[in-house]
């Protein structure tokens, strides 16, 4: 997702959310997001560190922008905005909203002030709180639309972590967003191979619980016979890629992805430091050395198709993927926890480790349209539909993301560069 790549979208169904479970779920994940901010400096939460990364201060007064644009104005009685020129300075991307302030210069807005925008936090929260009282008011369009705004914030929650860590990772004096001594994380499990017959099988989501929009219609699809890796490729194993001169093989790459890696001197995933003979990785914990039981973190999607190739095998489908992870519970290594870093798969007696939580997996899949998919219809629509080109799928969240927005169905996409998401990768193969 560009911003939004985090951009998914919401089913037209809306949601099953009644009022007295919005109302705690609302305060709980708009706590969240200044709990996440609350250790950054109001410096820290002013910069933006590339093109692609929004200042901390901005993800903040944009998710409040969201339900300000989409909830209240529409849905509240005599609303008034906490400023009317935010409607521009924290639209992201909405082209049918009006006017937006562009992405690349959002590091510029030096006003309004990070109290100034805590401020608009609470304004927005007043009057949502005095919507969320009128149960008339919360009933169709609006229930989803402020489940929508939730599950936005959630995606927001995890790329400020996102472009904290690539902001911190500029700093030379390398400092921890959460500075924490993190005992050596052990063995992973040996990798083993799972194999699934050829089947008809249905992915995609269906029923009342909220699921955005590009994760519909439900829809069958034709696997043949393959094979999934038990657990994600770890550090220690892409080592042995680089090693073999994994970096400096055209054969192993697409062309594209030579083109990328040639271009921008790519070595190693993001955050990968030479030092000596060995490597560290910046991480939200600061540096350290790399864990080599931990999986891969930060490949893109050309370092992972790469790896695959040189290891005999390939990326999963979304469909195999889904059709695996359907069965297994949405459990693992999430942002409730508190581990900022992706930590090695555990053993727990189930065939396949680690399909939810520590790491985003790319898969082989473009990011297009299910059969029969449509938009929702007004601004709204802009969610995701609009970035269905140009970029890759991911499954099954990280440990930044809430484990309350993840699900088997779940479709993340980014461009096939991308490294300063939380992203590894599963092998599959044909069997
Ligand atoms: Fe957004």
């Amino acid at each position: 997702m560009i911003e939004h790549r985090h951009l998914r979208a919401i089913a037209p169904q809306g949601s099953t959310e009644t009022l007295p479970s919005l109302k705690p779920w609302y305060e709980s994940v708009r706590a969240a997001s200044l709990t996440i901010a609350a250790p950054l400096s109001d410096e820290d939460c002013a910069i933006q560190s590339m093109a692609d990364a929004s200042p901390v201060k901005w993800h903040l007064a944009h998710t409040s922008w969201f339900f300000e644009t989409f909830v209240l104005e529409p849905h509240l009685s005599g609303y008034r905005a906490f400023n009317p020129a935010f409607r521009m300075l924290f639209n992201s991307y909405y082209n049918a909203v009006g006017d937006k302030h562009p992405r690349p210069q959002r590091g510029l807005i030096s006003r309004p002030s990070r109290t100034d925008i805590v401020a608009y936090r609470k304004h927005v929260d007043a009057a949502m709180q005095s919507l969320l009282r009128q149960p008339d008011a919360i009933a169709g369009a609006a229930t989803a639309l402020i489940t929508l705004g939730l599950n936005h914030e959630q995606q927001h929650q995890e790329l400020i972590l996102t472009d904290v860590l690539h902001m911190l990772s500029c700093n030379p004096l390398e400092p921890a967003y959460a500075p924490t001594e993190l005992n050596p994380s052990g063995a992973a499990p040996p990798l083993t191979w799972v194999d699934y017959d050829a089947a008809l099988v249905e992915i995609g989501h269906e029923g009342s619980g909220f699921a955005f929009d590009n994760e519909t219609p439900r829809h069958r699809q034709y696997l043949h016979r393959y094979a999934l890796a038990s657990r994600p490729v770890t550090n220690g194993e892409y080592l042995g890629f680089i090693a073999d001169g994994g970096y400096r093989r055209p054969e192993l790459w697409l062309s594209e992805g030579w083109d990328w890696l040639n271009a921008h001197d790519v070595e190693a995933p993001a955050y990968w430091r030479r030092d000596g003979g060995g490597w560290t990785q910046f991480s939200l914990h600061g540096s350290r050395a790399l864990d080599l039981a931990a999986p891969v973190c930060h490949a893109s999607l050309f370092e992972a198709d790469a790896y695959a190739r040189w290891a005999g095998a390939r990326l999963p489908t979304e469909a195999e993927w889904e059709t695996s992870a359907a069965p297994y519970p949405v459990d693992g290594n999430f942002a409730e926890g508190g581990v900022l870093r992706p930590m090695p798969a555990a053993n727990r007696g189930a065939p396949l480790m680690q399909l939810f939580g520590d790491v985003w997996e790319w898969t082989q899949s473009a990011y297009a349209p299910y059969p029969g998919f449509r938009t929702a219809t007004g601004a709204i629509g802009e969610y995701n539909g609009k970035f269905m080109a140009n970029q890759y799928v991911l499954r099954g969240g990280s440990f930044a993301t809430p484990k309350s927005h993840m699900r088997a169905t779940y479709r993340n996409f980014f461009p096939a560069t991308a490294q300063w998401q939380f992203t590894g990768f599963r092998l599959a193969r044909d069997a």
